[in-house]
């Protein structure tokens, strides 16, 4: 499943919303592309595993999305890509540039390296590049310039380089050009000021120099500027960026700039200036600012003259001139503004300069802290309490918000249950629900402190999700740098009665954050979507992923034991070719990409495999177990496969592996399946098979098919078991070296397009113990099989012989007689058909399924299947035995019950003839029942392998 260090299962947290779009075929290509992207990128928790495995249209918000229709060319296509905060190192491949209707390419924090790609260029459809917080180096490529449908690009906080491309002025819808955090130096490119729709330009933070472009006055629409710490070394603000009417926030700290500062009095919507640490000179415009204005920062510059008496703002928090020449008296208007009785606060910092006295009384309220340490009126006698603003101090600290008291301090203590905890505001007292936990930055407020305007950012926040404003809580808020970090906490409605988010509100509420939907809000400005955690009960919910995995712990534990039972069969196999010494050659030495040079079985690669199932669309999965997921594939030259693909828990040593494909390529018998090829790359381990389009002897026993309907009559039921006895008679007495099957059952029993029975699994099987000196059985300690097919007597001695296939076998043909479950409500078939028998109810159950029949024909195969069922070995027949009288009884059918011919022969079934149109056409009749027989206790496993 797909974690993430935020998104982890480790952290029990979240990610994995898998949503299944697309039913129908990914672009090959895309497909294609998408493995180079995997293949690029370095994955250490192994979140892509399921990303690749996935649909191509599989997972949002952290995966890959398709469009949700058919494009003309008849083919889905990706569209948005989100692998945020995954882990992931390694680099961007070149091939992301066939994505080419992707909208939304997001890797935001992760630790990729290398360079941008410019065939991302190349996706004229992309809306949102967002590649924030990575370790991403060398230059922005001018390709990115073509991207004419770009609204928003992140690049901040990365190790990017050099200019910042001309190009970009052709990315005439972009709104959003974050950069900022980086290392691009040069001149601001001029043209820019062609970006008729640009928002927020934020390239504070890197090496850029030149001088500030007059031109920008152009970008009419601009709301924030910044460019804090940056060396535009000599040059000035243009006085033409008094054009900027639009602006909320001009952040120019650090730059290098001189000059005088221009007249901004005509900005009506400013309301955050940063002008500090430059070398502005000259004097303060006495022109008064915006009313909205909250921060005023001219500190340390070379400004002289005296303070104009127009420092009269309502909502100011910061007023910063310390460290100039400022001269003259103070006028005491400046701290007039704040109501004393308000909670808002006030800091006006005039430390360091040459001020003189004050003009009025000095008598700031409580909420106004004024420092005035380092000028001469400190020395005035005069003034009365003047000692209080002269203390030398150090930096005003950011304030962090408080939750106001928080009303469930009166609810019982820990009365919810674990992850829920009590809404704070709800209208419902004391009502518990399991929070959705969001990182969330403010990336450039238009504010100084936050507790103001807490209460309309949360409005903001609620509104725009569509919630109430009680359902958001701030855990926690704190100052970085001049951004606000939060942990926010949504948290479900009063009236949800399960009083948590259900998956597709979770869905809905993640989408709005990750695609930037919010209505921009230019006073907080743009924000940074850092993670989320699913905790609790969401956890759950994007875990039970695509497949129906959730059945409960008895499965969980059997699927377990299934794949302990695939480990030991690897051992025990490595063990008998080191003693026998026979197989060695076959088995290349443990080198990258060693294979086996086998004649029927191929190696394929990870990739073919990739493109014949759609990068293993979940829609083409056809079964699971604990091996890992069976999905339906077509290979290029039209052959119908199953893949077996191990997960990554099951994946087995090379040479185990190998030598196990060895020991499979060598049996071939038309009523065994026949392994086709495998993988053995990066970390996968296939096996492909040929593709059984009848599905398994259960589909046909419960009628689950058309095609099964249709042939379900005695004649045919005969002729499956009579194939099927065969197949696991090759087993036990011409495989080299023989093998028990040890779990025969109806589902591992399937059947090809002429309904031919064909034995699957044997690959899980142990070897059968070889006849050595003294004749040693082999005892497991551990009873292997799947309950209602088990020999009592293997239960009760660990003792498996072929006996006990036998015994399997005969459960199967009982089934096949009576359709009954091997175990249902409890009750054993073997006994229920014997108690049938001798009330005579028998024949009744078999003739209203099975039509007409020779009834001497049935009453043997009655006799067989319980003489195969009998509790003692000794009484029941060989596996020869039973062949020999399946064979005769199979003779004794009229002709006309034949109606498909069978090919009596065993010869060999070819691999090319596995791609048969009949077969493909047979492909939407596939049912595999996965757990469909679960209401007897059965437990399907893996098929076929
Ligand atoms: C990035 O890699 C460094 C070590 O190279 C590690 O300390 C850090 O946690 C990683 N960060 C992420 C987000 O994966
Ligand atoms: C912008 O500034 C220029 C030069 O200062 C001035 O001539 C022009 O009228 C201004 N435009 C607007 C729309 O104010
Ligand atoms: C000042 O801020 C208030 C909200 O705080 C807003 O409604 C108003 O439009 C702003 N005024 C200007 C001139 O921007
Ligand atoms: C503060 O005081 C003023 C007048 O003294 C009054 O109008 C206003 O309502 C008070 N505000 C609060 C929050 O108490
Ligand atoms: C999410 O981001 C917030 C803010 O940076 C951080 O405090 C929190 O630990 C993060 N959560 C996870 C799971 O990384």
């Amino acid at each position: 499943m797909p974690t993430l260090r935020i998104h982890g299962y480790a952290f029990a947290v979240s990610s994995c919303f898998i949503i299944i779009v697309a039913a129908s075929q990914t672009h090959p290509s895309e497909v294609n592309a998408l493995i180079d992207i995997k293949r690029s990128l370095i994955d250490p928790t192994d979140n892509l595993r399921n990303w690749n495995s996935g649909d191509p249209c599989m997972a949002k918000w952290t995966g890959v999305s398709c469009s949700d229709t058919e494009e003309a060319d008849g083919y889905f296509h990706v569209q948005e890509l989100y692998l945020m905060n995954m882990n992931l190192s390694g680099s961007l491949a070149p091939q992301l540039g066939q994505l080419s209707q992707l909208k939304i390419l997001s890797f935001l924090w992760n630790n990729l390296t290398g360079t941008i790609p410019k065939e991302i260029g190349n996706i004229a459809s992309l809306e949102l590049l967002l590649l924030s917080g990575n370790k991403l180096s060398g230059s922005l490529p001018d390709e990115l310039g073509k991207l004419s449908n770009l609204n928003r690009l992140q690049v901040d906080e990365n190790r990017l380089s050099g200019p910042i491309p001309e190009s970009f002025a052709n990315m005439v819808n972009v709104k959003h050009l974050h950069m900022n955090n980086n290392s691009f130096s040069g001149q601001l490119p001029s043209k820019l000021s062609n970006l008729s729709n640009l928002l927020h330009l934020l390239v504070d933070n890197n090496k850029l120099s030149g001088y500030l472009p007059s031109e920008f006055s152009m970008l009419e629409t601009l709301r924030i500027l910044q460019l804090d710490n940056n060396n535009f070394s000599g040059s000035g603000i243009p006085s033409t960026y008094a054009n900027l009417t639009r602006l909320v926030k001009l952040s120019l700290r650090n730059c290098s700039l001189q000059g005088a500062i221009p007249d901004f009095s005509s900005i009506a919507n400013l309301s955050y200036l940063d002008l500090s640490r430059n070398q502005f000179t000259g004097q303060i415009p006495t022109n008064k600012l915006a009313e909205n204005m909250t921060t005023i920062d001219i500190s340390n510059n070379q400004l002289n003259g005296s303070i104009p008496p127009t420092f009269i703002y309502p909502h100011l928090q910061k007023l910063s001139m310390e460290n100039n020449l400022l001269s003259g008296s103070i006028p005491a208007s400046m701290w007039q503004n704040v109501a004393a009785n308000s909670t808002d606060k006030l800091t006006i910092n005039l430390q360091n300069n040459s001020l003189l006295d004050v003009l009025g009384n000095l008598n700031p309220s409580a909420n106004v802290i004024l420092r005035l340490y380092g000028n001469p009126i400190c020395n005035a006698s005069n003034i009365e309490s003047i000692g209080q603003y002269c203390a030398p101090d150090g930096d005003e600290d950011y304030e962090v918000a408080q939750n106001p008291t928080n009303p469930t301090t009166l609810c019982p203590i820990q009365n919810c249950q674990a992850d829920y905890e009590y809404v704070p505001f709800s209208p419902v007292p004391c009502f518990c629900a399991a929070p959705l936990r969001i990182g969330y930055r403010l990336k450039s407020p238009s504010f100084a402190y936050f507790l103001p305007y807490i209460n309309s950012f949360e409005l903001y926040i609620t509104e725009s999700l569509k919630l109430d404003y009680y359902q958001l809580s701030i855990d926690d808020a704190w100052e970085e740098g001049h951004r606000i970090t939060m942990r926010l906490k949504l948290f479900p409605s009063f009236n949800d009665p399960n009083h948590k988010f259900n998956a597709s509100e979770v869905q809905r509420i993640i989408a709005i954050f990750a695609s930037w939907k919010f209505p921009s809000n230019h006073f907080f400005g743009p924000y940074e979507f850092l993670n989320y955690t699913l905790l609790g009960p969401y956890a759950s919910d994007s875990k039970s992923s695509k497949s129906s995995i959730d059945r409960g712990v008895l499965v969980a534990v059997l699927i377990a034991a299934a794949a302990f039972i695939i480990a030991t069969s690897a051992i025990i196999i490595l063990l008998l070719v080191i003693r026998r010494g026979k197989y060695q050659r076959m088995i290349s030495k443990k080198t990258p990409g060693a294979s086996i040079k086998l004649d029927s079985v191929k190696e394929l690669t990870f990739r073919e495999l990739a493109l014949a199932t759609n990068n293993f669309c979940s829609s083409t999965i056809v079964g699971h177990g604990g091996y890992g997921n069976v999905y339906r594939g077509t290979l290029s030259g039209g052959t119908v496969v199953a893949i077996k693909r191990a997960a990554k828990d099951s994946l087995q040593g090379q040479k185990e592996f190998l030598t196990e494909i060895a020991l499979l390529s060598r049996i071939h018998h038309r009523n065994l399946v026949s392994l086709i090829g495998y993988c053995d790359e990066e970390e996968e381990q296939m096996l492909v098979y040929e593709f059984m389009p009848n599905g398994t002897l259960r589909d046909w026993i419960s009628g689950k098919s058309e095609e099964a309907k249709l042939r379900q009559n005695f004649g045919m039921g005969l002729k499956i078991a009579k194939g099927a006895a065969k197949g696991i008679l090759y087993l036990h007495t011409e495989a080299n070296p023989p093998i028990f099957h040890r779990d025969i059952k109806a589902s591992n029993i399937l059947l090809d397009s002429k309904l031919t029975a064909k034995v699957a699994d044997f690959g899980l099987s142990l070897l059968a113990p070889y006849e050595e000196g003294s004749g040693t059985k082999y005892l497991s300690t551990v009873v292997k099989g799947t309950p209602g097919y088990l020999d009592p007597e293997y239960v009760s001695t660990h003792k498996f012989t072929h006996k006990s296939d036998v015994y399997s076998l005969g459960v199967v043909f009982l089934e096949i007689l009576t359709g009954m479950q091997p175990i249902s409500r409890g009750k054993h078939i073997v006994n229920e058909v014997n108690v049938a028998c001798r009330s005579g109810m028998i024949y009744s159950i078999i003739k209203s399924r099975m039509g007409s029949y020779p009834s001497d024909c049935l009453d043997k195969f009655l006799t067989l299947a319980l003489s195969c069922c009998q509790d003692s070995p000794e009484d029941r027949p060989s596996m020869l035995d039973v062949v020999r009288e399946l064979e005769d009884m199979v003779a004794m059918l009229p002709e006309s019950d034949d109606s498909i011919t069978l090919d009596n022969s065993d010869e060999m079934v070819s691999s090319s003839s596995l791609g048969s149109n009949a077969a493909r056409e047979d492909q939407h009749k596939y049912a595999f029942v996965s757990g469909s027989n679960l209401v007897s206790g059965v437990i399907p496993t893996v098929v076929p392998r």
